[in-house]
């Protein structure tokens, strides 16, 4: 008896530590058909690619759910789930670009978020000229697994403070009073450093939004936090995605830190972003 073939999840590799490519069509991908497949995929490689997959708003939203529950964004509420615009030009979103400065740092999305957000997804409309405006991850799981076993045992008690106003002081040293104190209405929580995720794994906690170990001084604090950010952005954990027109990028954000490399704001860059509900809480 003739069987039909049935549609497999067509997978490359990036990196050893990090990222996957998916090469199937729009059509397999909108059908919900590999839902399973694609979450375990990515709680396995971090970031997931769909080279030029080109989806229109409409259907990044639909994939979108298909993964999982749909994450409005906060300016977004009120009529229907859509696309988030991401561009750090001022000139074109008054609104969010100050908040996006922040992104060009190594960060994960929602800390501030008891349940952070499970993931993103970002489509590139308009990108950068080349050489500029990649988007850079990093598995904070592969990277707390390859610490010495001294290093996992220090880093397991310590609690983190993260809040959004700590980003403002990556690109504004000397910020308007104003703006610090928006930015710090918007919270500041404590949370630990490793997650033990339900799945019996580990990831590290870190990110331009924490700036204090909990009982520790300000100079030890920075020492740390900094030491981990550079143990956890090596090459071996990392992918620098090069945008082309029509690429979509999923991220873990679960598991990964990710950071827009430098680019001209005024350049024209467009991203589309949807984003999925968080699933667990930082514990
Ligand atoms: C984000 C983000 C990075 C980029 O949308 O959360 O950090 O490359 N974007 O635009
Ligand atoms: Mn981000």
């Amino acid at each position: 008896m003739a069987t039909a073939a049935k549609t497999r999840l067509s997978v490359e590799r990036i990196k050893p530590e990090i990222g996957a490519r998916v090469l199937n069509s729009k059509a397999d991908l909108l059908s919900g058909a590999f839902t399973g497949e694609l979450r375990e995929l990515l709680e396995q490689h971090g970031v997931i690619v769909f080279p030029k997959i080109d989806f229109t708003d409409d259907e990044q939203v639909a994939f979108t759910k298909t993964l999982g529950t749909f994450a409005p964004e906060i300016s977004d509420t009120g009529d229907g789930d859509k696309v988030h615009k991401i561009t750090i030009d001022e000139a074109v979103n008054p609104s969010s670009a100050i908040y996006l400065k922040g992104s060009l740092y190594w960060h994960i999305d929602g800390t501030m978020n008891q349940v952070p957000i499970l993931a993103s997804l970002l489509s590139c409309k308009v990108p950068s000229p080349k050489g500029t405006g990649n988007t850079g991850f990093a598995n904070t799981y592969a990277a707390y697994e390859a610490l010495p076993a001294e290093k996992k045992a220090e880093y397991a008690g310590y609690r983190v403070r993260h809040g959004a106003w700590a980003t403002l002081f990556y690109w504004s040293p000397e910020p308007d009073q104003e703006l610090l104190e928006r930015m710090q209405g918007i919270g500041d929580v404590e949370i630990p450093l490793v997650w033990n995720h339900r799945s019996g794994r580990k990831s590290l906690v870190i990110g331009n939004t924490a700036h204090t170990i909990t009982g520790k001084s300000h100079f030890d604090s920075a020492r740390i936090l900094n030491e981990m950010r550079v143990w956890a952005t090596q090459e071996q954990f990392t992918y620098s995605h090069e945008w082309s027109v029509g690429d979509l990028v999923v991220w873990d954000n679960t598991g990964t830190m990710h950071r827009a490399e430098a680019y001209d704001p005024t350049c024209g860059r467009m991203m589309h972003r949807t984003k999925l509900e968080g699933e667990e809480p930082f514990e």
